[in-house]
């Protein structure tokens, strides 16, 4: 699976965004160890704290299908020109699941992409060992 195509993915989902408060779309898309594909969107809330992120949404649906290893992760964010990493609440989500080597790529609404790393993302993860094993 090319990044490009897991980021089509991302853009897609970020369609069905709830966002009415930020008007700020947001889709990610998580490739499995398996192959499979799981996405999700930023879900808002009157009361703004409640929002849930689209990269939660994604660890969610996929978990929720029993996916507990997670290759390769692409962030949509149609509504800013430029890539949009993801929240540090998700970082430490995503990183539950993911290798300090899978490949993340974030991309706005212009051709330009953020090709980066879960462990760029997260350094210094002492506690990553500790995922899934209590
Ligand atoms: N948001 C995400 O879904 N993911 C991110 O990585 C950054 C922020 C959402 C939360 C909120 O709905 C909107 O984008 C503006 O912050």
């Amino acid at each position: 699976m090319e990044m490009e195509e897991l980021f089509e993915k991302a853009r897609k989902a970020a369609e069905a965004s709830y966002s009415p408060y930020s008007h700020f779309r947001v889709g990610a898309a998580i490739l499995c160890e398996d192959g499979t594909i799981f996405t999700g969107t930023n879900v808002e809330n009157r009361s703004f704290g409640l929002t849930i992120c689209a990269e939660r949404s994604a660890v969610v649906s996929a978990v929720s299908a029993g996916k507990r290893r997670f290759v390769a992760l692409a962030i949509a964010t149609p509504d800013s020109v430029k890539p949009v990493g993801p929240c540090g609440a998700c970082r430490q989500v995503l990183s539950e699941f993911m290798d300090a080597n899978a490949p993340v790529r974030c991309g706005g609404s212009s051709p330009e992409r953020l090709d980066t790393t879960m462990g760029a993302l997260v350094p210094f993860d002492s506690l990553h060992d500790l995922a899934q094993k209590l």
